[in-house]
């Protein structure tokens, strides 16, 4: 079984660029890879099948409660009355600053509708900042499990430490959910969830690979969209987290459609139209502006977090490729080096920028990115080298084969902007945190990752998975292609494919620290395990590797 692999203490990520045995063990490997990397894998499980999920005990609350982060004096407040789902029902809720209830700090009443699945959201208000609340709804004496939520510090305010869970990818058949037992127990001030959320696609119990049972097909309706997100809360491990913690939640491709881009919502309008419904009546995220995610968190004077949403805005893949393996210098793959090609969209890039400007001026110390899909690049060929350009002058910049153009790699210029923006403007302590990809990475970001004496402007944290699939089952292959990966330039600190898990930051003005967790998710009583641990000290890009 393939382990993680680190590259021996470094200080500068450089590495011989013309390692071209190297990069081409890693594209044979990557080859044959690249699909469990690229998504959703099938790879075959060795953990035994166990029956379908059951009815959660509770009938009322039959998805628990949750809280949205929001503001330093609002939470968002979130339940699902069952029988609001079929009928109106008034729903009370209240705000306390202690468990036992005894300061109530806000109250009121919301109803439980049809038209909202029996969702109840409500956004409470006039709160205090930097507090630890407790929350619970009643309906007809019955009274919800009870919620905690914290607040962020006011603007400006000073903050000694900001600790956030990360977390993403947690296709239900595929895994149980330890990690959010695990996250559930940590002392959080938030969770950011990247996405994958759910998965659009079935997993029934004709599937061997299964650990357990999604019988309910594909998802292309609402209800069908609906029906996902009461399959996956009926896991009380991911029930006890939302209860436990804020989330800060944006979506990835399978809230929707694999691998989907804004050119896909055109030609599914009505099942895109249904997804995000769904996933809006479900998390427990107060609408900005239609379908509108993308959004900013700040934690005083400490940490501004930026949420993307690099999915409902990003340009088409190039030919239908969703992200297949091919040379970028000619051809429809030479899309992905195209001037003015976009993940994020305009509007959302200038948002980005300005904001990193902002909490700079602000003096807030950490700038972290919420953040799909890889930006670090994975060029398993390099094919930007002075000698071929003598036979193809017209090479792009950056030319070479990408193994997953699904991530930022197929939006080549735009990764550019963002990392010239940061370096021109000094904008210091970025670092983005991503899902996606089903493993563990860490890696510097580069000005110019064709310029050996280009600086790092930047950190990557890619923080596993929850449940879904990577190379858990590869054995050497994902051995080597850790191993291969490591190498690739501008090259990579750490490089799991095999393990599940999550990530913990945690922020104060001299450092930040990520942890790395794995977790067995093949049992529900899965075993929760520190694995790796990232020393970063502020102001610069110096991150210290610490073995677990
Ligand atoms: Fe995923």
């Amino acid at each position: 079984m393939g382990g993680p692999r680190e590259r021996p203490e470094d200080g500068a990520p450089g590495i011989d660029r013309r390692s071209v045995l190297r990069a081409g063990a890693f594209g044979a490997a990557g080859l044959a890879s690249a699909r469990f990397l690229a998504g959703c894998s099938t790879m075959p499980s060795a953990a035994p099948v166990v029956p379908p999920v059951t009815i959660p005990p509770d009938a009322v609350y039959d998805c628990g409660v949750a809280s949205g982060l929001h503001a330093p004096d609002a939470a968002v407040l979130w339940t699902r009355v069952a029988p609001g789902a079929v009928a109106a029902v008034d729903v009370a809720w209240e705000v306390a600053i202690d468990p036992g209830f005894t300061s109530v700090v806000a109250t009121g009443t919301a109803s439980a509708e049809p038209g909202a699945d029996g969702c109840v959201k409500v956004l409470a208000q006039g709160l205090s900042p930097a507090t630890t609340h407790w929350y619970r709804f009643r309906v007809d004496g019955r009274t919800s499990p009870v919620g905690r939520t914290r607040t962020p510090a006011g603007e400006g305010a000073p903050v000694p430490r900001v600790r956030l869970g990360v977390a993403s990818c947690q296709n239900f058949p595929a895994g149980f959910y330890p990690a959010w037992r695990a996250m559930a127990a940590e002392d959080l001030d938030a969770v950011v969830h990247v996405g994958d959320y759910i998965y659009e696609s079935g997993g029934g119990s004709a599937n061997p690979l299964n650990v357990r049972f999604d019988e309910l097909g594909t998802a292309t309706t609402l209800a069908g969209y609906r029906a996902k997100y009461r399959l996956y809360r009926s896991d009380a491990d991911l029930r006890a987290a939302h209860a436990a913690h804020a989330f800060l939640p944006v979506w990835d491709d399978h809230e929707f459609v694999n691998d989907y881009d804004r050119l896909t919502i055109v030609e599914q309008p009505a099942r895109a139209e249904a997804a995000y419904r769904a996933w809006f009546e479900y998390q427990p995220v107060w609408p900005i502006d239609g379908t509108r995610i993308h959004r900013r968190a700040r934690f005083g004077s400490l940490v501004d977090l930026s949420l993307l949403d690099t999915r409902q805005y990003r340009d088409p893949h190039p030919n239908g490729g969703k992200g297949t393996l091919s040379a970028t210098t000619d051809g429809p793959a030479r899309e992905v080096h195209r001037e003015g090609r976009t993940i994020m969209g305009d509007d959302q890039r200038t948002w980005l920028l300005d904001g990193f400007d902002d909490a700079q001026d602000r003096g807030i110390t950490w700038k972290l990115v919420g953040n799909q899909v890889m930006i670090a690049p994975v060029r398993i060929v390099d094919l930007d080298e002075p000698f071929l350009r003598l036979f193809n002058p017209d090479t792009p910049k950056h030319a070479g084969v990408y193994l997953n153009t699904d991530s930022w790699d197929g939006y080549q210029w735009e990764r550019d902007e963002v990392m010239r923006h940061v370096h021109d403007g000094g904008v210091a302590n970025v670092g983005f945190l991503t899902g996606d990809i089903h493993a563990f990475w860490q890696a510097p970001l580069l000005v110019d990752f064709d310029d050996d004496a280009s600086p790092a402007v930047a950190q990557e944290f890619v923080c596993g998975s929850v449940s879904s699939r990577g190379l858990d089952y590869a054995g050497d292959l994902a051995a080597g292609l850790s191993e291969a990966a490591v190498g690739l330039r501008p090259g990579f600190r750490y490089v799991d494919l095999v393990r599940r898990g999550f990530g913990i930051i945690d922020c104060t003005s001299g450092s930040a620290t990520v942890e790395f967790r794995v977790a067995d998710a093949s049992r529900p009583d899965g075993v929760v395990r520190p694995a790796s641990r990232f020393d970063w000290a502020a102001g610069t890009q110096d991150v210290r590797l610490v073995p677990a």
